[in-house]
């Protein structure tokens, strides 16, 4: 029998879970994080889809054509001319990244069956062509783009068009993410924002997201704490996150630099200097500071990933 991993039409990719927002970015600020859901696909010359899923969530993971993972294999297809070709696929999951949290499950999906189904024709696309795609996909760039990247990211919507500036922060930083035991839909979050916001919270956010990029890129730890909070989506969905501002309040006491919901949420996440030593114990007061508002939270202490999506084997 042909060994299954000579087989021309199958490529196995790593893809790192994202925290997007970062507080003050808004819609355009991204993370990679070191949690990585892993994708094995093999394209089919017949019509027919296999999606086994294992691991975060694999009991809802849709197997049939909603798969995400399949409507972006389909769409790179359609990009590149070979839908025709190509009609089905064996899609084969493991997710380690927790499903309706903010850390980006639904991207890790979607860069995955792209990334995937780009390697299997020998690269075609570039990452600024596969972030076209995604981006379509998703609706928004800030999950996508560090998921295909790595590191810290800087989206801009421009005409319909995505640009994005990826770097690594001149800072190492631990990233302490508190997991609560309820998911959070990014539609609803999206939901209890409003249309408009003010002038003052505007220069409140700019301000603050030009402090964060420009701390992270020139190395100076000292503007961090003023660089984290945010006036336009986390006062509104303080509500959807019992005990939002007293986690952030204990992750900061407890030495953190600063602390934001991550994406939409669920998830909080805070931010410390890897030389600070301190993330088990932001760590346990941010899981103590969300039991004292009756939620059963898990902590996850992470890097920032380095490399964005990869190629394990081809
Ligand atoms: N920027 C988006 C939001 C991220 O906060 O709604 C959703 O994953």
């Amino acid at each position: 029998m042909k060994n299954f991993m000579d087989n021309k039409n199958r490529a196995v990719v790593r893809v790192p879970g994202t925290s997007a927002n970062c507080g003050a970015g808004f819609d355009c600020l991204g993370l990679a994080t070191t949690i990585y859901n892993y994708l094995d696909l093999t394209l089919l010359k017949k019509n027919k889809l296999v999606v086994e899923s294992a691991g975060e969530g694999a009991e809802n993971i849709p197997r049939g054509k909603r798969n995400l993972a399949w409507q972006a294999v389909q769409r790179l297809l359609k990009e590149i001319g070979r839908a025709d070709e190509f009609k089905g696929a064996i899609i084969k999951t493991k997710n380690n990244v927790p499903i309706s949290r903010g850390l980006g499950s639904s991207s890790t999906a979607i860069v995955g069956g792209l990334v995937a189904a780009n390697e299997i024709f020998g690269s075609p696309l570039d990452k600024n062509g596969l972030l076209k795609l995604a981006t379509e996909i998703e609706g928004h760039p800030d999950n996508v783009a560090p998921a295909i990247f790595g590191g810290f990211t800087v989206s801009v919507m421009d005409k319909g068009a995505v640009q994005t500036f990826s770097f690594l922060p001149r800072i190492k930083l631990k990233l302490i993410v508190a997991v609560p035991d309820f998911e959070l839909s990014t539609r609803l979050a999206r939901k209890v924002l409003p249309k408009n916001v003010s002038m003052r919270d505007a220069i409140f956010n700019i301000s603050r997201a030009s402090m964060l990029i420009a701390a992270l890129v020139e190395g100076r730890e000292e503007f961090l704490p003023f660089a984290f909070d945010d006036a336009l989506h986390q006062p509104y969905r303080k509500k959807l996150v019992p005990g939002m501002t007293e986690v952030f309040d204990a992750a900061k006491s407890a030495g953190a630099l600063g602390a934001a919901i991550s994406g939409a949420g669920s998830c909080l996440i805070a931010f410390t200097a890897a030389k600070s030593g301190l993330e088990n114990k932001i760590a346990a007061a941010m899981v103590e500071e969300f039991k004292n508002h009756d939620v059963s939270a898990k902590a996850l202490i992470l890097n920032v990933d380095k490399h964005g999506a990869q190629i394990l084997k081809r």
